[in-house]
């Protein structure tokens, strides 16, 4: 049987490939904590769950393939709360960012444009734009930066006439920066000189941990109204990685018709969680704060063990779940796996994401590893004793793996 080129060029995504070897794990006996994933720890809040309950039709019907008035109302009177102005029908709901990202490859590109996007990135943007036929630019940024943008100039140099658009996340998964404002005014100079799309991809908005920082996105630019998209989604913001409700919104009228075609080629998304998600507009107390709060107390907490780790490498996030570090290992892929495999620390180990999933360009992020902080304290704890004892026990053998 045949098979699509588009499938074959497909990787396994680089965190869950390591899946059967923490599984197996844990079939000796073995603790892993699990420091690669993305998926909080941090209870939905009650307003999701009545929602859901307050639901009361008989049938399930799919719903506007736009997405439900309330649920693009709420949408829309969240984004107040952070000053951008997205009308209720300047925005779409779709299954989740992921498919919003794709709906965006697909409505802008042609098999073979270009998108640049800054490395490090969201390793699964490597399967949107493959799905679409799309060849990543990457825009490099270093580890010494803090993995903030390069100048203009060089942004500039790797635009070509394919260049659709550049995407990104703020802040940034895996490394936690947050762009400051004048990195956000410099995309959009670049944009509106080449007459780009700016896909930004905000879906952990509402987690920066540095007061100082005003946070800045490209829609609050009228002038770049029309090269602006914005992608969201509740899935971090309120616990409901599973609920698979995003958006994208865009105030570019013909753009969004556009997209209204991709939202009716798959009907519509999951009526009962949209009717959930409603009702988020409704939650009470500071869920976003608290949230927020814990998270930076679980990030200080990470970051300063990581200090205390002898070669240890790694920027203070500002913003996101996720540290970016440096090990002293040659190749994190095969510490990743060793730590599998081969090692225990008092019967526990852990899972890190290597770094080179992260990137496209060949022979980047070798020694770097992606830990999450969206697990508990106890978990960071037990994960940063038992990382600190792995890489001193590898370092005599590392040779020989
Ligand atoms: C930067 C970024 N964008 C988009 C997504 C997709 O999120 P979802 O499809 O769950 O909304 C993720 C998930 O981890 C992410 O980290």
């Amino acid at each position: 049987m045949n098979f699509s080129n588009r499938i074959q060029e497909m990787n396994f995504s680089p965190i869950r490939k390591l899946m059967p070897f923490a599984d197996a794990a844990e079939k000796k006996g073995i603790k892993v904590y699990k420091l690669q994933i993305g998926q909080p720890n941090i209870a939905a809040p009650d307003s999701f769950f009545e929602g859901l309950h307050n639901y009361e039709g008989k049938i399930i019907p799919y719903s506007d393939s736009k997405g439900i008035l309330p649920l693009r109302e709420t949408f829309s009177k969240n984004y107040k709360k952070y000053g951008l102005s997205m009308g209720v029908d300047e925005i779409l709901v779709t299954q989740g960012g992921s498919e919003a990202i794709l709906f965006v490859m697909m409505a802008i590109c042609n098999i073979g444009d270009e998108i640049l996007i800054p490395e490090p990135f969201y390793s699964n943007y490597t399967s949107f734009t493959c799905f679409a036929g799309v060849k990543i630019v990457p825009i490099p940024t270093k580890i010494e930066d803090d993995f903030h943008l390069p100048n203009m100039e060089d942004i500039e140099k790797l635009i070509t006439p394919k260049t659709r658009g550049i995407l990104f996340s703020n802040p940034v998964n895996p490394t936690g920066t947050v762009y400051t404002g004048k990195e956000i005014e410099t995309i959009g100079k670049v944009a509106k000189k080449h007459n780009l799309y700016i896909i930004a991809d905000e879906v952990y908005r509402q987690f920066i941990y540095d007061e100082s920082i005003e946070y800045t996105s490209v829609a609050q630019f009228k002038e770049l109204e029309n090269n602006t998209i914005l992608v969201d989604s509740i899935s971090k913001h309120y616990s409901a990685c599973g609920a698979r409700i995003g958006s994208i919104a865009t105030k570019n009228k013909e753009l969004l018709g556009y997209f209204l075609k991709l939202c009716q080629s798959r009907l519509c998304v999951s009526t009962m969680e949209q009717y959930a998600a409603a009702n988020l507009i409704n939650t009470t107390g500071n869920y976003v704060e608290d949230v927020r709060l814990e998270y930076k107390k679980r990030r200080d907490l990470m970051y300063g063990y990581l200090q205390n780790i002898p070669g240890v490498v790694c920027p203070k996030p500002c913003g996101a779940l996720y540290i970016f570090a440096k090990l002293p290992v040659k190749e994190s892929e095969k510490f990743a796996k060793w730590l599998l495999t081969d090692y225990s620390y008092e019967n526990k180990t852990l899972m890190v994401a290597p770094g080179p999933g992260f990137y496209q360009t060949p022979n980047k992020g070798t020694s770097e590893v992606r830990l999450s902080f969206c697990i508990s304290e106890d978990d960071i704890e037990n994960g940063m004793i038992v990382l600190k004892n792995a890489l001193e026990a590898y370092k005599n053998i590392e040779d020989s793996i």
